[in-house]
């Protein structure tokens, strides 16, 4: 059997057992001579087997190392080349905090990203190809220093509007990182498998992002998840606030932008699963904090600490008893990847249920900072939610998911962070004041 196909492969000359030789080849005029194609032949002949064993191995190798050296359509598109940093581990962020510090294991096998759809199914390897937009933000930065620690290849594309280059400068130099400077309402072509879609001005073009990202998915047959919002949920008339809540949020207000928005995005994504077949994802995020949060972002927590430290009042909006739940980043990390990877399109609530009033978390701060940080109150902004408190029984049920890191655990991590950032300071790393 194996020498039929052999022979009938090339001429169609008689095989051996039928009593042909290989002679056909030197008739047709080829360069070698008929002895020297015959001496070849019966050589090939007694190996066939290991010949059949090599050319295996070395389709394999072929099949396998394509991806490592075939340029993605966005290799001519900005993509930063930065002096090497050898380590790419897996990243533990209660170890390694905001700087990104990796621990030199190479988690992954093979390190190339597969196309999507283009393996056959048993041979699809792990590792994938994999586009974080927003992931110089942070949230996202946090992100590719996971899916990068799981062997993974990351492109990030952020314009750098509240994103630093410098939350992604310990993967500058990893082949299997790339970071690309445009702006998700520009259509993009990119070939991958998966897409985090973080990138996300307060802003109306925040849809256009997401329609463009979603264009993007469809074309290439990726699977997309968008990191929606708590806000969704707008000022609650429901507490804790579950999935199957519709919200209440004022459509002309000064906050609307941002939740419409994303409300507006959560429709489209639905849409895209609906109509396309595209494979989706939503997380609804609650706020979340740690290390490489934009410092005057005027987000609660990143005021507190940084007004703390700074030696400055705390600012506390209205009468400081509305209540918000903390995460802390690398929760909502491990919650973001588990959605991704699992089966459920949801929404998902991704929030820590532990709830504080903004004058318990003024206290928390005061403990882990300065216990002399003063107070100070506010007019409260129009629309700000009196409550919330996501309710997580649905992510702890579909996807084995809840956050292990509270608040008075999370904060000191944030706070070193921050204090090196302000200060230039070194000296306080990983400690409490
Ligand atoms: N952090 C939270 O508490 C929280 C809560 C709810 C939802 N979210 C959502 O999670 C995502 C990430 O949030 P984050 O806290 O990391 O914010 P972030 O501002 O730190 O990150 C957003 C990133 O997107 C980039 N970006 C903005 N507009 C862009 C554009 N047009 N093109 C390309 N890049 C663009 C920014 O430069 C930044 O790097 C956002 O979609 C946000 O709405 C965050």
């Amino acid at each position: 059997m194996a020498s039929e196909l052999t022979y009938r492969g090339h001429d169609g000359s008689p095989s051996r057992e039928e009593g042909g030789t290989y002679t056909a080849k030197a008739q047709k005029g080829w360069l070698l001579s008929a002895s020297y194609t015959r001496r070849v032949g019966l050589l090939l002949q007694d190996q066939r087997f290991l010949c059949v064993l090599l050319g295996i191995a070395l389709a394999s190798t072929v099949f396998l190392a394509a991806p490592l050296f075939s340029p993605s359509s966005t290799s001519t598109v900005g993509t930063v080349h930065l002096p090497r940093r050898p380590a790419y581990g897996r990243w533990d962020p209660l170890v390694d905090g905001g700087g990104g510090a990796l621990d030199g294991r190479l988690a992954g096998g093979l390190v190339a990203g597969a196309t999507g759809g283009k393996i056959p199914l048993g041979l699809r390897r792990k590792t994938m190809r994999i586009l974080v937009t927003g992931g110089a933000g942070f949230v996202g930065s946090h992100l590719v220093d996971q899916l990068i620690g799981s062997g993974h290849s990351v492109i990030v594309v952020d314009n750098f509007f509240t994103g630093r280059k410098e939350n992604l400068a310990q993967h500058f130099g990893n082949p299997r990182f790339e970071l690309i400077r445009h702006d998700v309402v520009e259509p993009l072509l990119l070939e991958v498998d998966q897409i985090y879609h973080l990138a996300c001005p307060a802003s109306p073009t925040n849809v256009v992002g997401t329609l463009n990202m979603l264009g993007l998915a469809k074309r290439v047959g990726a699977r997309f998840l968008l990191t929606s919002t708590s806000e969704v949920y707008g000022d609650p008339l429901q507490h804790p606030q579950v999935e199957t809540y519709w919200g209440n949020v004022n459509p002309i207000g000064v906050r609307s932008c941002y939740d419409e928005g994303k409300r507006t995005a959560e429709t489209l994504t639905m849409d895209y699963h609906r109509a396309a077949a595209l494979e989706v994802r939503i997380a609804r995020i609650f706020n979340t904090y740690g290390p490489r949060m934009c410092i005057d972002d005027g987000r609660v927590v990143s005021n507190f600490v940084a007004q703390a430290l700074r030696k400055e009042p705390l600012t506390v909006y209205g009468d400081g008893k509305q209540t918000r739940s903390f995460q802390y980043v690398s929760d909502l990390v491990q919650g973001l990847i588990k959605l991704m990877e699992g089966e459920h399109v949801g929404p998902f609530n991704l929030g820590n249920p532990g709830e504080f009033t903004m004058l318990e978390l003024a206290q928390v701060v005061q403990e882990t900072i300065d216990p002399n940080a003063k107070i100070e109150f506010r007019r409260n902004t129009e629309d700000d939610p009196h409550k919330r408190k996501p309710d997580i029984a649905k992510a702890k049920e579909l996807l084995g998911w809840e956050p292990t890191v509270t608040l008075r655990r999370g904060l000191p991590l944030m706070v070193s962070d921050f204090r090196r950032r302000i200060f230039g300071d070194h000296a306080g790393d990983g400690t409490t004041a």
